[in-house]
């Protein structure tokens, strides 16, 4: 089904994807979801944008990305295509006058994504990187009460971020090779979202940490492996508290196993991604789970509350909690916690901590 763009109500924002892999759609449900129009599409075949209109319901497909960025019926850009790309194509949209939403990693280095926040700063727009997980209402129960003061005084975290669909010599993809995925994978990939959740839970940063990288196979299928398939991090934040961070693709039975930990003066409060319904609070008198729940949770938290308790939010209704807060503030508004690019810019600066810190088996002072 293609919408006719003569139809498009008078105010509505007017979006336009490049990419039509797993996140293009992810993205293109949320920004409906979010009221918007989807105009236009581009892939790296103007035949395979052809059959990504009309897979996901978008009006046009354009040529290539600059037909896209070139189009004065488009506002906001959604950036969907392998990580290499990224920087190019988010400052050209930048320059078109667009919104823009870049997936992570904003950019593979950190002079390209320091760049694009002074751009992005010179022009007055809204730019977003889908750090998504912020957007799990039980996160922002857990950042809640580390900022009431209920969790007390951080003394430690133990965090991981697992999956296994890089486990076989066979398993390949873009994101194996650095000249499409980058310089780091493991930890640019999923690595950055672990650290961009521990920094907004805690609400502090991670001032220090030292590294250590492991690349299991030299080649996978018929291309060269030249970044690392899992990396092991030990961390202290400004306050002092130290924790541990273990990031891999390359661990049996785990998907997409998101987890937090942190352990306060007064209580630890853990946070699995895959049973997001819930947070575990732990004290010295005992330990509970809070479920979701609209009517008791913090305001922040509330507000990203789709549908009442006991009726199981996830992935994408956290996606759909992130475009919306995007397109409110494309209206003008300033939505608490919507990650942008200065955070993909903290996420490349410490993916290049991590790297340097690999190389050389050392602490590693990361920058401000
Ligand atoms: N935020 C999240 O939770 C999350 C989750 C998964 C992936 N991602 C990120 O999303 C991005 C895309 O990942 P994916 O899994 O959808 O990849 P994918 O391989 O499924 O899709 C990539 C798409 O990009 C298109 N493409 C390639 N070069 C292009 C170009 N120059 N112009 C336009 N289109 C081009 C391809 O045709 C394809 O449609 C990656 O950067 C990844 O890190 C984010």
């Amino acid at each position: 089904m293609t919408t006719d763009v003569t139809d498009i109500a008078v105010g509505a924002i007017r979006s336009g994807l490049l990419g039509s892999g797993f996140m293009a759609r992810v993205h293109s449900s949320a920004a409906r979801t979010a009221g918007a129009v989807l105009v236009g599409v581009a892939t790296s075949s103007p035949d395979r944008a052809e059959a990504a209109a009309a897979a996901l319901g978008v009006a046009r497909a354009e040529v290539d990305a600059a037909a896209l960025l070139a189009a004065s019926d488009i506002d906001v850009v959604h950036i969907c295509t392998p990580n290499a790309t990224h920087a190019a194509l988010a400052l050209a949209a930048l320059r078109a006058g667009k919104h823009v939403v870049c997936e992570k990693p904003l950019a593979t280095d950190v002079a390209d994504a320091r760049a694009l926040v002074e751009a992005a700063a010179e022009r007055g727009v809204v730019t977003a990187v889908p750090f998504v997980y912020r957007y799990h209402p039980m996160v922002r129960e857990a950042r809640a009460r580390v900022a009431g003061g209920e969790v007390g005084t951080l003394l430690s975290i133990d965090a991981a971020y697992l999956q296994d669909w890089m486990l076989l010599p066979g398993d390949e993809n873009w994101r194996a090779d650095a000249a499409a995925g980058g310089p780091s994978r493991a930890f640019a990939d999923i690595g950055s979202h672990l650290c961009d959740l521990v920094e907004f839970v805690a609400g502090e940063r991670i001032a220090r940490l030292t590294a250590r990288t492991r690349r299991v196979f030299e080649r996978r299928g018929d291309g060269a492996v030249t970044n690392e398939d899992i990396a092991a991090l030990l961390v202290e934040t400004e306050s002092g508290a130290v924790g541990t961070l273990l990031v891999s693709q390359m661990a049996p039975g785990r998907k997409n196993a998101l987890v937090l930990e942190l352990h306060g003066s007064s209580e630890s409060l853990r946070f699995e991604q895959e049973r997001p319904e819930e947070l575990w609070i732990g004290d010295r008198a005992g330990s509970r789970l809070l479920l979701r729940d609209p009517a008791t949770a913090a305001p922040d938290s509330a507000r990203l509350q789709r549908v009442p308790a006991g009726h199981p939010m996830g992935y994408q209704d956290a996606f759909d909690g992130f475009i919306a807060d995007v397109y409110a503030a494309v209206a003008g508004e300033t939505p608490d916690g919507l990650p942008t690019f200065a955070d993909g810019l903290r996420a490349a600066v410490l993916t290049a901590a991590v790297l340097e810190s690999a190389e050389s088996r050392s602490w590693i002072e990361v920058p401000a």
